[in-house]
């Protein structure tokens, strides 16, 4: 099933049963607590607060989200995404638990020929969030779910809120079992790559303040969601988002772009994890700049920038020198179109963004290349260091490089140092010593070198360094 069956299905779901189908907000709404929308019920918020009247008492949307808290995660693993589209429907003081368990079990398990997803309801499991034994009692009742695949989890599980003051409530989770090719038995407190997570219930029912505190909300609310690309994922038998239907185009073009071979033998992990990471990236940034974000250095603009430099970051770690983005945003646009012609319409401008960044930030390189290599070589080190920390290694010099600095602050700053190219301006040579500031990210470091210059290389021979905040 592809992904635009996946999502008609979704709403076809929950129109027939009342809900009013909402389309997509843009990424960029008008919330201070948010850079962007990061979840499908940012949009409806002031509903779940009672500061504004629900012109319907439920609804149903596929919102485009942005969530940029797991972007050192993007490209490692096969399930992490900065951009992805989030299914979900709603409930404004209308049903509530019971009917939000019904309703999700009956389109995850509805046959194929109904309109349902058609899933093994015997791979089905669910999280509850421990003491919630009305959630326990209703997917054992509502679901015939046997207790044995209801797994309870603490407050950092299984209690949704929006990470800053907002309203959220306890949830339940559930997940599919791809079997024993993707790790382990027992269900996913064992382990989430096996049992993957396809929808979650919020049973939105608290207002989280400032200090942390909770209180009643003035109804009690459903907000669910359910990363189309995940369920795709599961549907379609792929190991990975980037092999759904919605992706491998983009996917591709990354891969060609790179010259690897990436289904086949020869690609290497590093190559791999490459190809992923500029895929994923050139896709959100696409979408972020086809929703009127430009690069910049803060705010919104710096995430795209961030988002557009860590793809080209990825790409020269693996030899490419071309410039790729447009190539990549091209695919993206093709396959996303359908849902979002808004796209279509921004192509060129899409285009041009991206290409102006790609070619700021290569001239950027190019002009500081030896810096840029005197980088690497850093953020090795301090990989190497972080590592010792670990009871590994511990102690072993870098061929050519000594470190004598190990604050916890140093090693983390350096780590981040090479990966965030906001930075690299701020590098300086005098007096044989390499000084550097930084900040990215919020941080203001410092440390200095010695570069000796050796086969035309740069080789580094690092005597001191300190960092702080
Ligand atoms: N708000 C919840 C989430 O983002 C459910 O939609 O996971």
């Amino acid at each position: 099933m592809d992904t635009a069956e996946i999502r008609r299905r979704f709403v076809a779901h929950f129109e027939a049963d009342g809900h009013t189908v909402v389309p997509s907000a843009s990424l960029l709404l008008d919330d201070p607590t948010l850079l962007f929308v990061n979840a499908g019920m940012v949009p409806f918020k002031p509903y779940f607060l009672g500061q504004e009247r629900p012109p319907y008492p439920r609804a149903v949307s596929v919102q485009k989200c942005v969530r940029t808290l797991d972007i050192e995660e993007v490209g490692k693993t096969t399930r992490h995404g900065t951009f992805f589209q989030m299914c979900g429907n709603f409930s404004f003081g209308d049903y509530f638990k019971p009917g939000a368990i019904d309703l999700a079990w009956r389109l995850v398990t509805g046959s194929q020929e109904s309109g349902g997803l058609g899933f093994d309801g015997d791979k089905i499991w669910v999280t509850v969030l421990e003491g919630d034994d009305e959630a326990i009692d209703l997917w054992h009742s509502v679901a015939g779910l046997p207790h044995q695949r209801i797994q309870r989890r603490g407050l950092l599980d299984n209690y949704w809120h929006m990470g800053v003051p907002g309203p959220g409530g306890p949830c339940s989770e559930i997940y599919v079992d791809r079997g024993p090719a993707f790790g382990p038995e027992g269900g996913p407190i064992v382990d989430e790559d096996r049992f993957l997570e396809i929808w979650n219930l919020v049973f939105m029912q608290l207002y989280q303040h400032p200090d942390g505190t909770r209180t009643e909300l003035p109804a009690q609310n459903i907000d669910t969601g359910s990363g189309l690309e995940r369920v795709a994922a599961v549907q379609q038998g792929k190991r990975s988002v980037f092999e759904t239907d919605i992706f491998l185009p983009v996917l591709e073009a990354a891969a060609a772009a790179a010259g690897v071979d990436y289904f086949g033998t020869t690609a290497t992990t590093e190559q791999a994890y490459a190809v992923r990471a500029m895929a994923e990236h050139c896709r959100a940034a696409t979408l972020l700049i086809g929703d009127g974000v430009v690069p910049s250095n803060e705010g919104r603009g710096y995430v795209l920038r961030r988002v557009i430099r860590r793809a080209v970051y990825f790409a020269r770690k693996i030899g490419v020198r071309e410039p790729f983005t447009t190539r990549l945003a091209d695919a993206a646009i093709d396959k996303l179109k359908g849902a979002y012609p808004h796209l279509e319409e921004n192509r060129d401008f899409i285009r041009r963004a991206l290409q102006a960044e790609e070619e700021r930030f290569l001239r950027t390189i190019t002009a500081g290349s030896a810096r840029l290599e005197a980088l690497l070589v850093l953020q090795k080190a301090a990989r190497r260091l972080t590592r010792g920390t670990q009871g590994r290694e511990h102690d072993q010099p870098v061929p050519g490089l000594e470190c004598f600095d190990t604050t916890a602050d140093g090693r983390q700053w350096l780590d981040t140092l090479g990966e965030d190219f906001a930075d690299v301006d701020a590098l300086k040579f005098d007096g044989g010593w390499l000084h550097g500031t930084s900040r990215g990210m919020g941080r203001v470091g410092a440390f200095r070198m010695v570069v000796p210059r050796r086969d035309r290389r740069w080789g580094l021979q690092c005597t001191s360094s300190r960092a702080g905040r």
